[in-house]
């Protein structure tokens, strides 16, 4: 039985100033107001069928948005919170050891909340079942469209024989330079890393267990230590902080000999996780701009103007993302999408 687990503590900084520390990305409508959001969008994909409840893993301070919105979809299910943000490795962690306690046959399909999927991406994870029973890790590749410097890369290592559509790992390549991602795409080998895994809770509690013992014990006292709080499971803080904060990636993946790529070339999917994205994904006019809310452009190509409320005007501009809120304004040229986390940074203090 597939369990999807649903990671939502992330903050979405690259999408400043519309994803904020109170209401991030991955809990706004995906399509304007009152449409779905893309944490709702990702539960409603992996619901019924050879799914069982999710589990969902957020920060503490979301649990009432998470429990609101799966109301709202009439979905019951487990609700982790974190007491800080420790990345996703110990988040995949501690919803593995909730798992095998209620059911010793978990699988876990891993997904990022805050992504846009069309396509049949369950046919390619229903076909992977029996890999992941057989104690392989596998993790979702997607045919790359464009040089992407925001996202880990997966080079294939050729097709097993025994399992039609499962790949060995050559290398993990996260985030890199664009000339590197531009050769890793011309090569013709390499996927985009999704994000998205299955694996059987118990294979992945012994894989933490051999590479990381220390954050593994730090997990599993704040599970045990967990306490029960609106129907949440929250875990204690004084373990929980003792974990290593690094993504699965990097605690697991990129050591771990279980690993196996499977291409999922039917679906297309996006992150959206920075404004260029958001760019791309959406409706263009013929300019190529992207216009949302209240905006006058002039002589303006392949740039997305975005307002909340108040009018915008924009003249002669090339290449840029301007984004407008009641109380925050970002002007930036599109190549430094990826750069927006330094502002968040700078205005939590921290440089
Ligand atoms: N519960 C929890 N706790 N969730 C978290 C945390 C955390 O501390 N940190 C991040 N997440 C969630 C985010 O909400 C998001 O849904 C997902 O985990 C991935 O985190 P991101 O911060 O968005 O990662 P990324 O985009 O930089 O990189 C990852 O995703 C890319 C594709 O989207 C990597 O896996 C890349 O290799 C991959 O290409
Ligand atoms: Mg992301």
């Amino acid at each position: 039985s597939i369990y999807p687990l649903v990671l939502c503590g992330g903050m979405g900084s690259r999408l400043w100033p519309m994803s904020r520390v109170e209401q991030p990305k991955q809990f706004q409508p995906v399509q304007g107001k009152g449409s779905l959001s893309y944490f709702q969008t990702t539960l409603q994909r992996h619901r019924g069928g050879v799914f069982k409840p999710p589990i969902i893993v957020t920060s503490a301070g979301h649990t009432q948005l998470v429990t609101r919105q799966m109301r709202d979809l009439q979905l019951t299910g487990t609700v982790l919170a974190e007491p800080m943000g420790r990345n996703t490795g110990p988040a995949v962690l501690a919803a593995a050891l909730v798992a095998i306690a209620e059911d010793p046959e978990a699988q876990l399909l891993v997904l990022p909340s805050d992504h846009i999927i069309t396509g049949d991406l369950n046919a390619t994870v229903v076909a992977m079942q029996q890999a992941a029973d057989n104690g392989r890790i596998v993790l979702f590749g997607v045919p790359p469209a464009y040089p992407e410097i925001g996202y880990g890369y997966i080079v294939d290592g050729g097709g097993y024989t025994n399992y039609p559509g499962l790949h060995r790992v050559e290398t993990f390549i996260e985030k890199p330079p664009y000339e590197r991602a531009q050769a890793l795409i011309s090569g013709g080998y390499s996927y985009w890393a999704s994000g998205i895994s299955l694996f059987r809770a118990d294979v992945l509690i012994e894989e933490f267990h051999r590479f990381e013992p220390e954050t593994f014990y730090a997990v599993s006292a704040a599970v045990s230590a967990g306490k029960m709080i609106n129907g949440a499971l929250h875990l204690e803080e004084t373990a929980f902080v003792k974990a290593k904060s690094e993504p699965t990636e990097r605690l697991v993946f990129e050591r771990s000999t279980a690993v196996a790529l499977a291409p999922a070339r039917d679906i297309q999917w996006d992150d959206v996780g920075a404004w260029n994205a958001v760019q791309k994904i959406s409706a263009r006019n013929a300019l190529g701009n992207v216009i949302n809310g209240d905006v006058l452009a002039l002589d303006t190509h392949n740039s997305l103007i975005q307002s909340d409320s108040r009018l915008v005007a924009v003249i002669g501009l090339r290449d840029m993302i301007v984004v407008d809120t009641p109380d925050a304004l970002l002007v930036m040229n599109r190549d430094h999408s990826q750069d927006v986390k330094q502002v968040v940074e700078h205005l939590k203090g921290l440089n």
